[in-house]
């Protein structure tokens, strides 16, 4: 095996330190260009809301609280800056859209998107979040007002299930998060999109074996009944499409793990020990 002599290894890494703080410089440097035109100040307006940025502590934490992966979409409504859409695409790899209203921060945020070296990842657009189309978003981010989730909410309980919405300080009412965090950084709040699974369902399994089961819901809270004697559910759980339950039939737990796609859930029911597959399809 070649062998570097010490002095050639001190110039390598000499080298490799001079660049890294040559591009350290120009970093910093480039990014005081974006402000040169214009500096934003805490406080500012905006159309519904003012402006003031997330810290560092908390985007990574709510970030983090959805779980964003490479092959995520993530929107942050009201972009401010873009410290959102530019962390979520160079710390998480994901794609992401800041869409922000102030023509001038939209300016600034799309040159510190360049200055990060993400401008292939994330994309700043200039509009208003309650015109914008973000349906393609598998993760949103707010920091509004309480008001202005409240006004999101029914565009975000139509989007895809489960879709991923963490929300800086403010909540959304009567849909409960399903988690919190809260730091010195602040608070956050996280929930998933649920699917729509109220109804009555018929499951069919491979024996010619069916019951029925009555499900009603509060956001991702869901209760109901099963079987002829309308059994009361227990250990519920929706999370996005993945809905679990049981029930008692006479001395026997049915336990039931369905993925819900629409009118239909493919489930995986266990009675006695014994697991078995069902489709469950959702009454008229
Ligand atoms: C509290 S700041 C949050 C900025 C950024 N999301 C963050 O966490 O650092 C809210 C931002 O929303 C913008 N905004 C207010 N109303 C808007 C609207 N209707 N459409 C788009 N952006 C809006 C404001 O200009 C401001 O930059």
């Amino acid at each position: 095996m070649p062998r570097l002599c010490p002095l050639r290894a001190f110039a390598a890494i000499g080298t490799v330190v001079f660049f890294a703080v040559a591009s350290l410089d120009a970093t910093a440097n480039n990014q005081e260009n974006c402000y040169r035109d214009f500096q934003p100040s805490t406080g500012q307006p905006g159309k519904d809301v003012v402006w003031v940025p997330t810290n560092d502590g908390l985007v990574k934490r709510m970030l983090e609280m959805a779980d964003v992966k490479p092959t995520d979409i993530v929107y942050d409504l009201g972009a401010g800056d873009g410290k959102i859409a530019i962390a979520a695409a160079r710390d998480f790899g994901a794609r992401s859209v800041g869409v922000e209203y102030n023509p001038n921060m939209v300016k600034l945020a799309r040159c510190l998107v360049k200055v990060a070296g993400v401008e292939d990842k994330a994309k700043i657009i200039q509009g208003d979040i309650f015109e914008t189309d973000f349906s393609e978003a598998t993760v949103v981010t707010l920091y509004l007002l309480p008001e202005l989730n409240l006004r999101l909410r029914p565009t975000l309980l139509k989007m895809k299930p489960g879709t991923r919405i963490v929300s800086h300080a403010f909540l959304m009412d009567d849909w409960e998060p399903d988690e919190s965090s809260s730091s010195e950084d602040g608070h956050a709040y996280f929930w998933i999109v649920p699917a729509q699974v109220a109804g009555t369902w018929t499951f069919r399994g491979p024996d010619a074996s069916s019951f029925d089961v009555h499900l009603e819901q509060s956001f991702q809270k869901v209760f109901g009944t099963a079987g002829p004697t309308k059994r009361s559910l227990t250990e519920t759980s929706l999370r996005g499409n993945e809905l679990e339950f049981a029930f008692n039939d006479g001395a026997v737990q049915v336990r039931v793990v369905a993925r819900v796609d629409g009118d239909r859930m493919d489930a995986q029911v266990t009675r006695d020990g014994k697991t078995m597959k069902y489709v469950g399809q959702r009454k008229g």
